[in-house]
């Protein structure tokens, strides 16, 4: 398992209840897709503990879904959410742990990983691709998915922007650590990753949303809970108790909410692709 699934395996008990901005990500994802499409066999990838995985099921009751992450407990949660809801109208989904990063399988290799079902009709993630490092990591990511995607299939994926946290980043600059948790590609990147990888962008959506924090402690309490701490490398600031004295001082400086507390942005983004 790399770093970055390990972090969210741990974060399997506390991820829910901090997920406000990737669940109402996920709404928008969906809303992108429009209602005539009917795809029969769905791969979400990066399912962390199945918020979204829900909303697919609701919105194509009888596909047959393949539902994956890198973390095995938030596969495991997931399935766990699928058997509590007692799924009746599709065939059950398989659930098993996928890196996507190694997402370019060879055909008979894919189908050792019990896929199957390639090519897909639809390959869907909500919140994954900011772990994919730069337009690189985007475009591996892409032309490894659309090798299994049919011709005329869908993808669907948001993530985060990369003035995500900017202050989180510039707070973490002034004191010379690492910008761990900050991580995202920003629209003009990812619109020439798909262009170069020769899919067509059929919607985007992209959000700014302020929120505010009783504390930088409290932001970074938040993320740990998400499990989204640290940079797409795995790589995280190591913050002893004199640097969170400092991060404070930096946040009541320059980040005051105007009704207290300190403010964080999220950019978000989400888009409908088509292999042509
Ligand atoms: C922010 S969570 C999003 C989870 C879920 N899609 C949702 O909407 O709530 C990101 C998920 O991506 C998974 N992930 C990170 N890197 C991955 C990779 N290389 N391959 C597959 N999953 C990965 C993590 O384990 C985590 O569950």
């Amino acid at each position: 398992m790399n770093r970055v699934a390990h972090r969210f395996d741990r974060a399997v008990n506390t991820y829910d209840a901090h997920a406000e901005m990737q669940d109402a990500l996920g709404e928008t994802l969906l809303g992108l897709y429009r209602r005539e499409r009917q795809p029969r066999r769905i791969l979400e990838l990066g399912c962390g503990t199945g918020l979204f995985s829900r909303k697919l099921w609701q919105r194509f009751p009888s596909a047959q879904f393949c539902i994956t992450d890198a973390a095995p407990r938030m596969v495991a949660a997931a399935e766990a959410k699928w058997t509590a809801e007692g799924k009746t109208e599709s065939a059950s989904p398989r659930f098993f742990v996928l890196d996507a990063t190694e997402v370019a399988w060879p055909r008979g290799e894919a189908e050792t990983k019990n896929l199957a079902d390639i090519p897909f009709d639809l390959i869907a993630s909500n919140a994954l691709v900011q772990w994919f490092q730069g337009a690189q990591g985007l475009a591996r990511h892409l032309r490894g998915a659309a090798l299994i995607l049919r011709s005329g299939g869908d993808l669907l994926l948001s993530g985060f922007g990369a003035e995500n946290l900017v202050e989180l980043r510039l707070a973490l600059q002034r004191m010379g650590k690492s910008s761990g948790s900050v991580i995202g590609h920003d629209a003009e990147t990812v619109q020439k990753v798909v262009e170069d990888e020769g899919l067509v962008l059929k919607s985007w959506h992209a959000t700014e949303a302020r929120k505010v924090y009783a504390s930088p402690q409290d932001l970074l309490r938040h993320l740990a809970a998400l499990g989204a701490t640290g940079g797409a490398n795995g790589n995280q600031a190591h913050l002893l108790r004199s640097d969170f004295k400092k991060l404070e001082a930096i946040y009541h400086q320059h980040y005051l909410a105007p009704g207290g507390g300190v403010t964080a942005t999220w950019s978000t983004w989400a888009a409908w692709l088509i292999k042509p």
